[in-house]
C-alpha cells in the first residue's frame, strides 16, 4: 500500500516547520541528557528531528513516505530510515527515547506500533504529541467543518486507548498543550486566532485534515466561513478569541516512561 503522505505530502515544508515551544516541551518531557539516541517516528520532512539534533541529541528519523523524506534538508546530521512504526527496522534497545509528533492518527495498528516502540527504546521515555479526541471544548473550526469531529474520533486514539497499548508497569501522563497564537507549525488547529488563514489553499494543503476532507464538505465550509468573515458574523460570534494569546484546541502531550527508565549519562 502506498504511504498516505506520498499522495498528500508535496509542499509540506511551505507551512510546516518545527515550533520552538513544542521543541522545548519535547526536550523537557524526554528529560534525557544531550547525546542520547532518539528515534523520531513518523518524522515527516524532519523539522523536529533537526531541531533536536541542533540541541545536541543523536537523531534517527523514521518515515514511510518517499515524498516526505525527499523534502528533508540534506545538510543535517540526522540518520534517515524508511519504514513504519508497526515494524521498526532496528534491534532491541537501539534508542534511549522516542518522539512521535502528530503522526499516530495515521498508524494502521497502534498496538503493533506500541509494542515495537517499547522493543526499540526498552524502558526509555516515549513522547507523543497528538490530538485528544475527548477534548471537551469544540473549537470554532468544527462549526464550519463538523465532519472534523468524526474524523478526529475515528483516527486519533484516546488517552485511555494509548495507555492500554503500553505495559501496565509504565507511567503515563497527559498534559494539554495550549496553542500559542503565533505557531510556526501550521497544523490543522494552528490558525485558531486567524480564521482568514483557512481560506488560503497553501495553509489547508499542509494539513491532512483538509487534504482528506470530502471536497463538497470542504467547499461548503469554506463558503460559509468566507461569508461570515465578510459579513462580520464570525467576529460577532467567535471574535473574542482574537484577544487570546494561547488557546486549548485539544492538542496534548502524552509521555510514557518504563519502570526502569533512568536517564543515561552520555556526557560523563
Ligand atoms: C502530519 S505528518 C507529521 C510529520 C512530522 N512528525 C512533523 O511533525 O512535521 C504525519 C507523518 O506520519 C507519517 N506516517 C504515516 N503512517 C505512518 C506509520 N505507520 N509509521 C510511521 N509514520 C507514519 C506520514 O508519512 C507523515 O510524514
Amino acid at each position: 500500500m502506498p504511504a498516505i503522505y506520498d499522495k498528500i505530502g508535496n509542499g509540506y515544508n511551505a507551512t510546516r516547520r518545527a515550533d520552538s515551544r513544542i521543541v522545548d516541551r519535547i526536550i523537557a518531557l524526554l528529560d534525557l541528557p544531550q547525546g542520547s539516541r532518539i528515534i523520531d517516528i513518523g518524522a515527516g520532512t524532519g523539522s523536529y528531528a533537526r531541531a533536536l539534533a541542533d540541541s545536541g541529541y543523536e537523531m534517527t528519523a523514521l518515515e514511510p513516505s518517499t515524498v516526505m523524506r525527499d523534502q528533508a534538508a540534506t545538510d543535517s546530521p540526522i540518520s534517515w530510515v524508511a519504514g513504519a512504526a508497526e515494524s521498526l527496522p532496528f534491534a532491541d534497545c537501539s534508542f534511549d527515547g522516542a518522539i512521535l509528533i502528530l503522526c499516530i492518527h495515521h498508524f494502521s495498528n497502534m498496538a503493533a506500533a506500541a509494542s515495537e516502540i517499547r522493543r526499540v527504546v526498552h524502558s526509555g521515555p516515549v513522547v507523543i504529541f497528538s490530538y485528544d479526541p475527548d477534548a471537551v471544548e469544540l473549537p470554532w473550526l468544527f462549526h464550519y467543518f463538523p465532519s472534523f469531529r468524526d474524523q478526529i474520533r475515528s483516527s486519533f486514539p484516546s488517552f485511555s486507548a494509548i495507555c492500554s497499548q503500553f505495559d501496565g508497569g509504565d507511567s503515563i501522563s497527559a498534559t494539554p498543550f495550549l496553542l500559542p497564537h503565533d505557531l510556526a507549525d501550521g497544523f490543522a488547529g494552528a490558525a485558531w486566532r486567524y480564521p482568514e488563514r483557512y481560506l488560503e489553499q497553501e495553509f489547508r494543503d499542509g494539513t491532512s485534515a483538509f487534504r482528506q476532507l470530502d471536497p463538497q464538505l470542504r467547499e461548503k465550509g469554506l463558503e460559509a466561513l468566507r461569508h461570515d468573515l465578510e459579513s462580520g458574523a464570525w467576529d460577532a460570534r467567535f471574535g473574542e478569541i482574537r484577544l487570546l494569546q494561547e488557546y486549548d484546541h485539544g492538542y496534548t502531550f502524552i509521555t510514557i516512561k518504563g519502570e526502569q527508565s533512568a536517564a543515561p549519562n552520555r556526557m560523563g
